[in-house]
């Protein structure tokens, strides 16, 4: 058998057209979305009376028997047929005789690839919502097991205040309840049927889209056959919601990668997540943040290539459209891969409280507080400010902490001060200072760590909900 559309034609196709052309090479990934619409849609032709129900029973034999086919990896798929949708369609003919050819009434290819596209990314969103869950569940456990270790907190990557560790992680988690609302508030817009808008008009057929949509459990049809076959929107959504996700991965790398350095030192990595060097036998390097941190470039370039290709693409199909597909799997596998470590990895990080608690007492972190002191003591913050940075300044002259330095060499610096403020520039004082709704005392902590258990278990709810 020719092409599936050789009629008009009176050539062979060239083959470097054929491999050129060919998305069988990455687009066999959709196999089972494929022939999943494609029973949904025989089944409606049946019901509605387009095709015979005898021919619709032969027809979805057929396509079962291909799909175990595929599974056993019986079909060797051909350049020469292009991409998926034929591939199946000619092997199903193959299998069932010609009346194989009646499963493509009343559609297109055009309304075909986008079904098995929403198919494929509502399982994916679901997965990935899943695996961000499991990470938050590992951070949480850390935060729990951390509830009394301070570290200093940096900004400018200078020591700031002193915080919990607890606090620290549960940022994170925030930042990835922001990444599963996001995949969860998307499912809506992928959840909408495509498969009726034909080439780009709608059929001549009287086909049942609802119907249709409801066997294959999507919530709406597409308004509009045109934007239906057009809209790669759900994809590019994705590949944003991907990037966010990569930046903080990449984040959250980018701390693991300094924690565990020998400067550091406040976690280790389990030795199942590290790798060593060919020469060098003492390391021990961090090689699963470092590549994601790498890798979130690719996930960036997949959104930035996809946006590009959709530019200026006049409405309705074009050819363009079937470079959506290497960058959406080539991103899930990223994410994929890097989720799945990700959490194991947490969970089973060292973390070096000694070393943290040296770190807090070895700093300046507190200075804040004792502002915060003589304020208390009437001072304007100003000149308090002004004040604390003098001491800093002699303690640094001098080689001490804070809280190395006596009452009268506190006084020097302003007579308001009292030895309550040995007590105050305690780093448990310090961070319990800070209790306020979502600061970094120990009580405002706990109840953090409590509210991100009723995260946990809501985004449980709508998995079992979604899947
Ligand atoms: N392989 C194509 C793609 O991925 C399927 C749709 C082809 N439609 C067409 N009219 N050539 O975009």
């Amino acid at each position: 058998m020719g092409k599936l559309w050789g009629g008009r034609f009176t050539k062979q196709t060239n083959h470097l057209v054929d491999e050129y052309t060919a998305s069988i090479g990455f687009d066999q990934a959709l196999a089972e979305e494929d022939i999943q619409g494609s029973l949904a849609h025989v089944t409606m032709l049946g019901k509605c009376g387009i095709v015979p129900q005898e021919d619709v029973e032969t027809i979805k034999a057929g396509l079962q028997t291909v799909l175990e086919k595929i599974r056993r990896g019986d079909i060797e798929f051909s350049v020469a047929d292009e991409d998926i949708h034929m591939n199946v369609e000619k092997n199903l003919i193959a299998e069932i005789g010609p009346v194989g050819g009646k499963l493509h009434t009343g559609r297109s290819r055009n309304d075909q690839v986008a079904t098995d596209m929403h198919l494929y990314l509502r399982k994916r969103v679901v997965e990935l919502a899943g695996m961000l869950h499991e990470l938050q569940k590992s951070l949480i456990g850390q935060a729990r097991d951390n509830l009394d270790t301070i570290i200093p907190g940096y900004t400018h990557l200078q020591r700031a205040q002193p915080i919990l560790f607890a606090h620290h992680l549960m940022a994170y988690v925030s930042m990835f309840q922001r990444d599963i609302e996001r995949l969860m508030d998307s499912y809506k817009r992928i959840n909408v049927l495509p498969l009726g808008a034909g080439a780009l008009a709608g059929t001549t057929f009287p086909i049942d889209r609802h119907f249709v949509a409801e066997q294959l459990q999507f919530d709406r049809v597409y308004e509009n056959s045109l934007d239906a076959v057009s809209d790669r929107d759900f994809i590019v959504e994705f590949l944003s919601h991907a990037s966010i996700i990569m930046m903080h991965l990449s984040r959250l790398s980018e701390e693991l990668v300094l924690w565990s350095s020998t400067e550091f030192n406040f976690i280790e990595l389990d030795d199942a997540f590290c790798t060593g060097s060919s020469i060098m036998p003492q390391k021990k390097n961090p090689d699963v943040p470092e590549l994601v941190r790498g890798k979130t470039g690719r996930v960036y370039g997949n959104l930035m290539g996809l946006l590009t290709v959709l530019k200026s693409l006049p409405l309705a199909y074009n050819k363009d459209m079937q470079e959506d597909k290497e960058g959406m799997f080539d991103t899930v596998a990223t994410l994929e891969g890097a989720l799945q470590l990700f959490a194991p990895m947490i969970a089973t990080m060292k973390v070096n409280k000694g070393r943290m608690r040296e770190a807090v007492n070895q700093d300046f972190s507190n200075a804040t507080d004792i502002a915060d002191f003589l304020v208390g003591k009437g001072l304007p913050f100003r000149q308090a400010h002004e004040v604390i940075g003098k001491t800093v300044l002699y303690c640094i002259q001098q080689g001490k902490y804070l809280l190395d330095l006596t009452l009268e060499e506190f006084q020097q610096f302003s007579p308001l001060f009292d030895d309550t403020i040995y007590r105050v520039l305690q780093p448990e004082t310090v961070v319990n200072a800070r209790n306020v709704y979502g600061g970094t005392a120990t009580d405002q902590v706990a109840e953090a760590i409590k509210r991100g258990e009723v995260l946990l278990s809501m985004t449980e709810q709508w998995l079992a909900e979604h899947v």
